[in-house]
Order: C-alpha cells, then sequence, then structure tokens
C-alpha cells in the first residue's frame, strides 16, 4: 500500500436503495415460490419482461442497416427526438415546434437530471415542488442539481386518491416562476391521477400564477391508452408559454437497459429556443457527452413505420389490458378473503403501481413468512402478479392484515 491520503476510507457503505435494493434481495432468495412486486418493469404471465415483437423487428432491421458506430452528438438522434416528442405531444406538437428544443437522454432518469441542471443554470434560485409522495428517485435526482425541493399535497390515503383541493389551494400559493413536477399519468407510487377536468383546473392555477410545470411522462400507453394518458400533458402545453417534458422509453417499448429517453423544453419564444438548445447540449456534454444511440434508433423506426408502429400500439394495449385485468382479480380476490375491506381502489388506480396501505411491517412480514418482495412504502408493481401466484399473493396478504 502507498503512502498518502487515503481517499476512500472516509466512506461509510450506504443502505441498499429503496427500490432497486428489493430486485437484489429477490434475487437472493432461493425459494421457488417467490413473488417479485418491486421495482416498476412490466411482466408477463411467465415473469418474463418481454421485449416488444415490433421492437425486435425494429432492432433486427436496425441491425442489418447499419454501416457505423461513428458519434451521433450530443442532441441524439433527431428523427427520434422529433418522433417521441410528437407522440407525447400529439396534434400540438407541430404547433409548438418552433419553440420546442429536444435532446435525447439517458433514459428518462437523464432528461429530469438534465432539465433541473437547465433550470439550475437559467434560474439558480428555483424552488422544485414534488408531490407527496412521489417516485423515490425524484428527490435525488433533482435534488442533485443543487436546487431546493418541496412538496406539495398529493395523496388522501384514506380515501386512497388524489388530494385535488389540498393540491390545488397549495399550487395556487407558490411564488410565480416555482418548478411543479408532475407525472403526466400512472402516477409513481400511488396509481392515483388527476382527471382530465382536474388537468384543467391545475393548468388554469399554473398559467395564473406563472409556474413552470416539469411532466414527468414515464408510462404513456400504461394508464388507458397512449392519447388518454398524454391529457394532462396536453392541457398544460395548449396554454403555458413554458414547459418542461421529460420521457422515458423504458416501459411502452420494453427498452430499460437500453436508457432511452428525451427532454423537450418548450420556450416562451424561438429565441429562447436556441438558447436553450445550445445549453442543453453542453450540460450534456459536460456530464456524458453524448447519449446511446441503440434504443432511441429502435424507436425512431418503430415510430416511422406505419405497419411496426401499428404493431407496437396493439402491443402496449395488451400490456394494459393485462395490468386491468389482474386489478380486477387482485380486488376480487382480497373482497373475497376480507369482505369487511374495500378493496375497490385498485381498479380506480392507473398504471403498474398499487400503493396499498400495507405498512413496513406488512411489507417486512410479506418477505420473511412469504418470499414476497413489495417497495416498504407499501407500493406493489401489479405487473409482478400472475394468475397462478395471485392465490397466494391475496392468502398472505390477508393473512398479514388480519
Ligand atoms: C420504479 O419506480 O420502480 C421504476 O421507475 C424503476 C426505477 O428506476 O426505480
Amino acid at each position: 500500500v502507498r503512502k498518502g491520503v487515503a481517499m476512500f476510507e472516509t466512506l461509510e457503505p450506504l443502505a441498499p436503495d429503496s427500490i432497486l435494493g428489493v430486485t437484489i434481495a429477490y434475487r437472493r432468495d432461493t425459494s421457488p415460490l417467490k413473488v417479485d412486486l418491486g421495482v416498476g418493469v412490466y411482466r408477463d404471465d411467465s415473469g418474463n419482461t418481454p421485449v416488444p415483437a415490433a421492437v425486435r423487428e425494429a432492432e433486427r432491421a436496425l441491425i442489418g442497416a447499419q454501416t457505423t458506430k461513428s458519434y451521433v452528438g450530443p442532441a441524439g438522434n433527431l428523427e427520434f427526438n422529433e418522433r417521441i416528442i410528437a407522440l407525447a405531444l400529439g396534434p400540438l406538437a407541430a404547433g409548438l415546434a418552433d419553440r420546442t428544443a429536444t435532446i435525447q437522454t439517458v433514459g428518462g432518469c437523464g432528461a429530469l437530471r438534465l432539465g433541473a441542471e437547465l433550470v439550475k443554470v437559467a434560474r439558480p434560485d428555483t424552488v422544485v415542488h414534488v408531490s407527496d409522495p412521489t417516485w423515490a428517485n425524484h428527490e435525488p435526482l433533482i435534488g442533485s442539481s443543487g436546487m431546493r425541493l418541496e412538496r406539495y399535497p398529493y395523496f388522501d390515503a384514506a380515501r386512497r386518491e388524489v388530494a385535488f383541493d389540498a393540491m390545488l389551494s397549495h399550487i395556487d400559493q407558490l411564488p410565480a416562476a416555482s418548478l411543479v413536477l408532475l407525472h403526466a399519468c400512472c402516477h409513481n407510487p400511488t396509481g392515483a391521477d388527476l382527471s382530465p377536468n382536474q388537468w384543467q383546473e391545475l393548468a388554469a392555477v399554473i398559467e395564473r400564477r406563472g409556474l413552470v410545470p416539469f411532466v414527468d411522462l414515464a408510462y404513456q400507453g400504461f394508464g388507458d391508452d397512449l392519447d388518454a394518458d398524454a391529457v394532462g400533458l396536453r392541457t398544460l402545453a395548449g396554454r403555458v408559454p413554458e414547459l418542461l417534458l421529460a420521457v422515458s422509453c423504458s416501459k411502452n417499448f420494453g427498452l430499460y437497459r437500453e436508457r432511452t429517453g428525451a427532454l423537450a423544453v418548450i420556450s416562451a419564444n424561438s429565441v429562447s429556443r436556441t438558447a436553450v438548445a445550445t445549453h442543453q447540449a453542453r450540460l450534456a456534454r459536460r456530464m456524458y457527452s453524448m447519449p446511446p444511440d441503440h434504443g432511441a434508433a429502435i424507436v425512431a423506426r418503430v415510430l416511422a413505420d406505419a405497419s411496426l408502429r401499428q404493431h407496437w400500439e396493439e402491443e402496449v394495449g395488451s400490456m394494459v389490458a393485462r395490468m386491468k385485468s389482474l386489478r380486477a382479480l387482485f380486488a376480487a380476490r382480497l373482497t373475497a378473503r376480507l369482505p369487511g375491506h374495500d378493496f375497490s381502489w385498485v381498479t380506480r388506480q392507473r398504471g403498474m403501481f398499487s400503493f396499498s396501505g400495507l405498512t413496513k411491517a406488512h411489507v417486512d412480514a410479506l418477505k420473511e413468512k412469504y418470499g414476497i418482495y413489495i417497495v416498504g412504502s407499501g407500493r406493489i408493481n401489479v405487473a409482478g402478479m400472475t394468475p397462478s401466484n395471485m392465490g397466494a399473493l391475496c392468502d398472505a396478504i390477508a393473512e398479514v392484515l388480519k
């Protein structure tokens, strides 16, 4: 050992990540009956996370046609950027194009972080307001930019729905230019979303108070369908002068490990848009230089080819149909086992997650006694259920709730 300063001796090991740590513990468990309802990945009835057939087909074509692996550039695949934002903004995309600067990012996480870094450069004293609760990685990702974070009320735990009045009146008191992080659909972790009318009311308050929405669109197509899940985003984008949008292709394109996403920033005018694009590129260059190409090139192909696109849309439709039928089965089975309890909220929630109300003690008991893995907050990934694990799962939950 060389003499000198021991650089890393000051470091203490960290506790496992609250979500990814569940996957590690699950993988270590040797029981054949174990069930993973932790990390938010879609699964089919055999517990596999499939690559959609349309994505595989686009990937094969891409590999056949690709003649170089030379650099693409800090903004990534420009066709991907245009098409993914058109998918998100729908009919509004064309009219907003001269105010929108889009950069391909390292997944949705990269978009959230890059967006936060951009705001930090533009207005360093900005306070970011996130829902209480929110996805466990939102605060670390955004807070690492150095911006201050605060929480707005979001969830009515007793009724298991959005505490909309409390949310709205809180947001209606925020200072102008505050950043408000909103989940476009399939709220993570609660599964409780705003209705289209509530989005209208919220957008009116955000516009009137001069707030800036930062919309996280990680589950487009997983709530109801691709357009319905973008209603909130489009309502906001149609009204406010400035908006940030983080898009993830992990779930709906099944491209988790390819880290495919985009950050779109809508500015008040095309002059600001040009400046934003240069800052996005510089921030990317300073952090990781350029995004990985593969996933974005696949998505661009799927979205450009009418028949691949239709096939992919059908595949997303069947994923959401499966999750809805699992919710119905889960609610029915739990009600049969615990007739005094109301489980109707399970089918009102949207997307992969169900905020079950299970406490940390319940979660620990489910893991230790039954090999059922759930995030400590009580968030359940509905997509991890299968018709064959449902009976044992509901028995175990009924047992710990008794
Ligand atoms: C989740 O919430 O489980 C997913 O978004 C995956 C992740 O990175 O945490």
